[in-house]
């Protein structure tokens, strides 16, 4: 099958002009593949905000392209009022969501790009900060191949991977962190079976990873979450790979809600569960997962979404974290662009 996406357009891009900020609608697949253009502050806070856009490199990109495109389009030529207006929008788009670093680090880079060019007229400001937004970009691309190859050599030909959300092609600029490893294995005839869950509440398992996965023509079986230590009881997986939002400097990583659980039934059926974290993502700042603020959404992504009708009770309380942490023992690697980690994990500043 052809990999209908990828032939049209990248999930994260900028137009021709420079003008707005291109993604792929992600709520609306995998029903139809839609790019839409923005340049509005709010719309582009909106779209991060909604998941039109997700994953953390993914949102990074987005963020850094946004701010540029939002700045060009606000016409200030004078340089304080310029700045001033720059740092306001960072701020706001940087609330959009909590979790994942990457989404603060590409505003910091955006920001520096202020701060090292004091002096120079906001035209050629903006040609910098276009440089920056693109090099992020393009930056990600390679540390997700990197990443990718250095995974590669934990396994062998036709493997049976299991991975939990999407932390694919659609969650970065190109090759996911964790389906880097599978988009390489295809291209190198490793026959790889691969396992995703479907990930309640918001199925970027069933949703996207399927979708990609299949478009790219791989061999994709999904399965309810719930179904995941069945499969690692048979003996079924030979092995987990995951992304993250943010990686705490002892090893703690901070994903999708149910990584944990996946974790720590690979740790029960010893079946090596792996992290796919592009120095983007690891967070030296932040030294346990217990400092890492999780994202709470609304409960009605529990109750209402994906249903015809309601199916919880009216007035249930809900709770519904959109990230959870994976305490640092159950994880067997940390696959980085830069090599393989293994526990005692310590991320100093060198890895950012
Ligand atoms: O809420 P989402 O869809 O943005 O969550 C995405 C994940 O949890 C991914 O696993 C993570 O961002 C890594 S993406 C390479």
């Amino acid at each position: 099958m052809r990999n209908k996406y990828d032939h049209m357009v990248e999930t994260v891009d900028i137009d021709e002009n420079g003008d707005r900020l291109l993604i792929i609608d992600q709520t609306l697949l995998p029903g139809e593949i839609k790019v839409i253009g923005l340049k509005d502050i709010k719309d582009i806070r909106e779209a991060i905000y909604l998941l039109k856009v997700r994953g953390a490199p993914a949102i990074g990109v987005a963020a850094a392209i946004g701010i540029y495109v939002v700045s060009k389009n606000s016409n200030i030529n004078d340089r304080r009022d310029f700045d001033a207006k720059f740092r306001e929008n960072a701020a706001y788009l940087n609330s959009a969501r909590p979790t994942a670093v990457n989404l603060s680090r590409a505003l910091e880079r955006m920001e520096k790009v202020l701060e090292d060019n004091k002096d120079i007229e906001v035209c050629r400001l903006l040609e910098k900060l276009k440089e920056e937004a693109l090099k992020i970009k393009e930056e990600d691309t390679r540390m997700c191949r990197s990443i990718g190859e250095n995974a590669l050599g934990l396994l062998k030909k036709g493997d049976t991977l299991l991975t939990h959300c999407n932390a694919g092609q659609l969650a970065t600029s190109k090759y996911g962190t964790a389906t880097a490893v599978m988009y390489l294995g295809k291209e190198k005839g490793y026959d790889f079976r691969i396992y995703c869950d479907e990930t309640r509440p918001l199925l970027q398992g069933a949703r996207l990873t399927a979708y990609e996965l299949s478009c790219a023509g791989m061999d994709v079986t999904l399965c309810c979450d719930n179904m995941v230590a069945s499969l690692m009881r048979q003996g079924v997986i030979d092995a987990v790979f995951v992304g993250c939002d943010r990686v705490a400097s002892n090893g703690d990583v901070a994903n999708k809600i149910g990584t944990s659980v996946v974790a720590t039934v690979a740790a029960r059926y010893k079946v090596p569960f792996y992290v796919c974290a592009p120095s983007s993502t690891i967070d030296p700042d932040t030294a346990t997962g217990d400092d890492i603020v999780i994202e709470q959404r609304p409960g009605a992504e529990v109750t209402d979404m994906w249903y015809e009708k309601r199916m919880a009770p009216d007035n249930i309380k809900v709770y519904n974290p959109a990230f959870d942490i994976t305490d640092n023992e159950l994880i067997t690697a940390i696959i980085t662009e830069k090599g393989i980690y293994r526990a005692p994990y310590f991320f100093g500043r060198e890895f950012i």
